[in-house]
């Protein structure tokens, strides 16, 4: 039978308290499958192991994490450590580490979710995020001068490479191709004239090798209005690292929140672990009070058993979520329930 070893970073905030639920239902998949079973493997690394021991992961962390077949992680983030050193220091130096340049978000509207927008249906909000996810607006290259002089001056650069672009297009235009289905890139070449007139350029000269797919094109401030008012138009999307951070989140309150939405960080190649998370941060605000809604992270579990090729149990654990949904009596109270965290993911469990 085979074992999967899995580092679990719960992390920070309503990290642990999502991920205790995701891990139940993972258990819980491998058992009733009879195939496979899991080995979870925890690290303590985050904002309170950074004021313990002035870093958030062990120097040898990546090598450590190196050997195992994936990751999942709850949140990274605290009040009393800049955002940029807890993130930087941990989420993105394993997305960057471990070269996980596509980050597969999906934005589905599961039955019982849900959703703001006026007369939509279910089959409207479909779509699947194909995040860049190693360079773009996160490249982390800069210089800050004159630091609180009046000439200060701050540069963040925009790195978008040829090798970058063409494979998270090529991922995306081969997922288009597979499930039958229009891609859209979403980019904002008038304003950014180097960078994403470069990222239109490539878009078109990929899908030359793909004339069976149909492509459209807009720019990020026409897609964001059209994700609201008419989102039935997007099925595959690709688009850069920060301009699709933020329409994810945009995505999330279109289909039932952020409690709700899920992403994976893949190493298509897998020549290092993926990394599979909620795509909501650690909640300060309500971490503790387990009320936290764990299906974000659930659905997250999910998409690992896809990636390890069950897609059946992907599916199944996905089917538990949506009738979690459907049937109501039992959801936390960003869903308009009294459920804490730890009755929902038993209710998965449960349904599985
Ligand atoms: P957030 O996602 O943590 O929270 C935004 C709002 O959504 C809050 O009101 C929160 O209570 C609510 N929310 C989020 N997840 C929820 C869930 N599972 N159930 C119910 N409600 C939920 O974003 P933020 O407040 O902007 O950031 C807080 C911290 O998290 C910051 O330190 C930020 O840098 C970090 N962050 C980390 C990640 C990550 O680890 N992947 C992602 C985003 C933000
Ligand atoms: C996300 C988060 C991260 C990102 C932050 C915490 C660095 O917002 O996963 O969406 O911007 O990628
Ligand atoms: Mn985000």
């Amino acid at each position: 039978m085979k074992t999967y070893q899995i580092a679990v970073i719960p992390g920070d905030g309503i990290g642990p308290e999502v991920l205790a639920e995701g891990i139940k239902v993972l258990e819980r998949a491998a058992e009733r499958s009879g195939a496979f079973r899991f080995r979870f493997t925890y690290f303590p690394w985050g904002c309170e192991y950074y004021l313990e021991h002035g870093r958030m992961m062990d120097a040898d962390g990546m090598e450590r994490l190196a050997g195992f077949d994936a990751i999942y992680l709850g949140a990274v983030g605290a009040p009393g450590v800049p955002d940029h050193i807890s993130l930087w220091d941990l989420l993105l130096t394993i997305r960057k580490g471990f070269d996980q340049y596509v980050n597969l978000r999906p934005v589905k509207l599961l039955r019982g979710a849900p959703c703001p927008l006026k007369d939509v249906r279910r089959e409207d909000i479909d779509m699947t995020f194909v995040r860049e996810n190693s360079e773009g607006e996160y490249a982390g290259s800069g210089s800050w001068l004159y630091k609180g002089k009046p000439n200060e001056v701050v540069i963040q650069d925009g790195v978008f490479s040829r090798a970058g672009c063409e494979r998270i297009m090529r991922y995306a235009y081969e997922l288009a191709r597979k499930e039958k289905k229009t891609l859209t890139s979403i980019s904002k070449g008038n304003a950014l004239n180097y960078s994403m007139v470069f990222w239109d350029q490539m878009f078109r000269e990929v899908g030359r090798e793909y004339p069976d797919v149909e492509t459209r094109s807009y720019l990020v401030d026409a897609a964001s209005m059209f994700m609201v008012k008419d989102p039935g138009r997007f099925q595959i999307v690709v688009t850069s690292n920060l301009f699709g951070d933020i329409l994810t989140d945009l995505g999330a309150a279109i289909a039932g929140g952020l409690g709700l939405a899920a992403g994976a960080n893949l190493n298509p190649e897998r020549k290092y672990p993926s990394m599979f998370e909620p795509i909501h941060g650690s909640a300060p605000d309500i971490a503790g009070k387990s009320v936290a809604d764990p299906l974000a992270s659930i659905w997250a579990a999910s998409q690992m058993l896809d990636f390890f090729g069950h897609e059946d149990w992907g599916r199944r654990v996905l089917d538990a979520v949506e009738a979690v949904l459907e049937d109501g009596s039992c959801l936390t109270p960003d869903l308009g329930g009294i459920a804490s965290t730890g009755q929902v993911g038993d209710r998965v469990v449960s349904l599985l």
